[in-house]
């Protein structure tokens, strides 16, 4: 997780991973924190992860209760100072990178290959590795620097996901619109999920189901 708005992005994707099966290496940079605080009131600390992680992803964007029964023994988290982590190397295995919400400034550090702390150096090494990423990118106006940077991630086997929600799978609550680009990103990393009613054609009555 970077420093862009867009923390219910987040939510929703580690709570389809966790459904999902999958183990995830969890990463939340500085700038992270401060969304979350902002956007949910929660302060996200590196010594109470495990606590805070399982507040914050039991509330749905719309601060109601989420169905989240999942444990959290899935999740190895990883303090975004520490470059000495397992993802830093091309060597510690996995599946490839979800970067949900991306900020402008971790786009423009991946692109350059900065590596300025472990989410940086963690998606440079997935694409060094040729393993998936994907790039939830939370932006608007675009400007040309961060579109070229952009391109630079395309070009290099990245998946570039804007966070922006369609409205044709009959969301009528915010969280439907969370889910639906949560989903589009789980999509882009083929991982199973049910969190949006799929288009099925104009022939199929123009509907999604
Ligand atoms: C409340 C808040 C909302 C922000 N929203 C965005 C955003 O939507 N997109 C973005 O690119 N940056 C946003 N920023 C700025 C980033 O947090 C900032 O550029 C930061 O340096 C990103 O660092 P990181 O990529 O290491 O997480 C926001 C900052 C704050 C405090």
């Amino acid at each position: 997780m970077s420093g862009a708005s867009g923390t219910p992005y987040a939510a929703s994707v580690l709570r389809a991973l966790l459904a999902a099966g999958e183990s995830v290496d969890l990463v939340v940079s500085r700038a992270s924190r401060l969304t979350l605080l902002d956007e949910t009131g929660i302060s996200f600390r590196d010594a109470h992860w495990r606590e805070d992680l399982g507040e914050w992803l039991a509330r749905g964007a719309d601060g109601k209760p989420a169905s989240f029964d999942v444990d959290l023994d899935a999740v190895r988290y990883w303090s975004a100072g520490d470059l000495a982590a397992g993802p830093s190397s091309g060597s510690y295995a996995t599946k490839g990178m979800l970067v949900v919400p991306a900020s402008t400034a971790c786009v423009a550090g991946v692109a350059l290959g900065l590596s300025k702390d472990l989410l940086q150096r963690a998606a440079s090494v997935t694409l060094k590795e040729r393993r998936p990423l994907v790039v939830a990118v939370r932006e608007t106006p675009l400007n040309g620097q961060t579109l070229r940077h952009l391109v630079t991630l395309d070009d290099a086997g990245a998946s570039v996901v804007p966070a922006s929600p369609g409205f044709y799978a009959g969301a009528t609550h915010i969280q439907d619109l969370v889910d639906f680009v949560a989903g589009r990103v789980l999509d882009a990393a083929g991982v199973e999920h049910g969190l949006y009613r799929r288009w099925r054609g104009a022939l199929g009555g123009g509907s999604a189901d």
